[in-house]
């Protein structure tokens, strides 16, 4: 039975396509992983249609280049994805009707290519370099970026380029960070978040220091791959999958960063168990990393005892 607090909050518009599903997602209080000091709040980014942070920027970057021609009606779309950015683009790509081509390095979980596929998506599985399954590394993204170009000029197709197109800092800068701002009341005094693009970090922490310029923003790496804080890349693989590709993304803003927090793949294993079994919310390894790096800048006391900290739950556990 529907209770009428419940109803009440049923909202009364009708999303017009899976599209309409995209952004204002909610903000959770992980007050039972994080009991304190200060609060440690989250944005269930997981909850979109394609599962992930990525489907904002796959469909700024298809409105963008319809809206200028860039890509024509039922034109095909090509990408390299770690399966993420592939499952927003299959999402738009299927309400939008564009065929869709993903290469995919072979070492993404296979759950990724299965949903791909599922969405209709045609995948291109992309032998490993120096990668293992489930640990990629930046050649092997390298290396699916190679076949994206390459199936891009042999169908003529759109290559969407996640790590230059613009339109990805852009859309985190002009929803994601206002949503968050909104959201806690403009009460923030972190931001935490791990890098793939950096368009989800730069584009909210560029929001948020336009509205407070003292919030202080910190991005997360794997422990052993920490390019942004200025370290050799020791240990290219880890299980971050979808970020710390050991390399400085094209985009990134070294003035929006206050420090570079690391986690190991050991912390991010056991924060996403925790997530899962206390907080109910069964989530990627970003998404732990993330948290784990939140909690630990909390209680470092850099910050003042009841400060509040926000990061991105980037994708579900499904994807795993
Ligand atoms: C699981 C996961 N977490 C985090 C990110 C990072 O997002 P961004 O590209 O906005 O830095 C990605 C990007 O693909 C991802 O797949």
């Amino acid at each position: 039975m529907i209770t009428r607090a419940e109803s009440a909050t049923v909202p009364s518009i009708i999303a017009a396509s899976a599209l309409d599903l995209i952004g204002r997602t909610p903000l959770i209080a992980l007050d039972r992983v994080h009991p304190g000091p200060g609060r440690l709040l989250a944005k269930a980014e997981f909850m979109q249609p394609g599962g992930s942070v990525k489907d904002r920027a796959a469909r700024a970057i298809l409105r963008a280049a319809r809206a200028d021609g860039r890509l024509a009606p039922a034109a095909p779309v090509v990408e390299m994805s770690s399966g993420n950015m592939g499952a927003g683009l299959a999402v738009a790509c299927a309400t939008l009707g564009h065929p869709l081509v993903v290469t995919l390095s072979a070492g993404n979980s296979p759950q990724r290519a299965r949903m791909l596929e599922a969405l209709g998506a045609e995948v291109v599985l992309v032998k490993q370099v120096d990668g293992v399954p489930g640990q990629v590394t930046g050649a092997d993204v390298a290396a699916a970026a190679e076949a994206a170009r390459h199936a891009a000029r042999q169908r003529g197709g759109f290559y969407v380029d996640q790590f230059h197109a613009p339109e990805g800092v852009a859309i985190h800068r002009d929803t994601t960070g206002p949503e968050i701002w909104a959201q806690c009341g403009g009460r923030i005094e972190a931001w935490v978040a791990s890098v793939g693009t950096g368009a989800t970090f730069l584009g909210v922490a560029a929001a948020l220091r336009a509205r407070n310029p003292h919030v202080l923003c910190a991005a997360v790496e794997p422990e052993g791959c920490r390019p942004l804080a200025g370290e050799p890349v020791a240990k290219p693989r880890h299980v971050l999958q979808g970020t710390g590709y050991g390399s400085v993304p094209p985009h990134w803003d070294p003035g929006l960063m206050d420090l570079a927090l690391a986690v190991s793949d050991d912390e991010a294993a056991h924060w996403r168990r925790l997530l899962a079994t206390r907080e109910g919310l069964h989530v990627g390894y970003s998404a732990a990393a993330n948290v784990c790096a939140a909690a630990s800048l909390l209680a470092s006391g850099r910050l003042p005892a009841d400060a509040i900290a926000v990061t991105v739950l980037c994708d579900t556990g499904l994807k795993y």
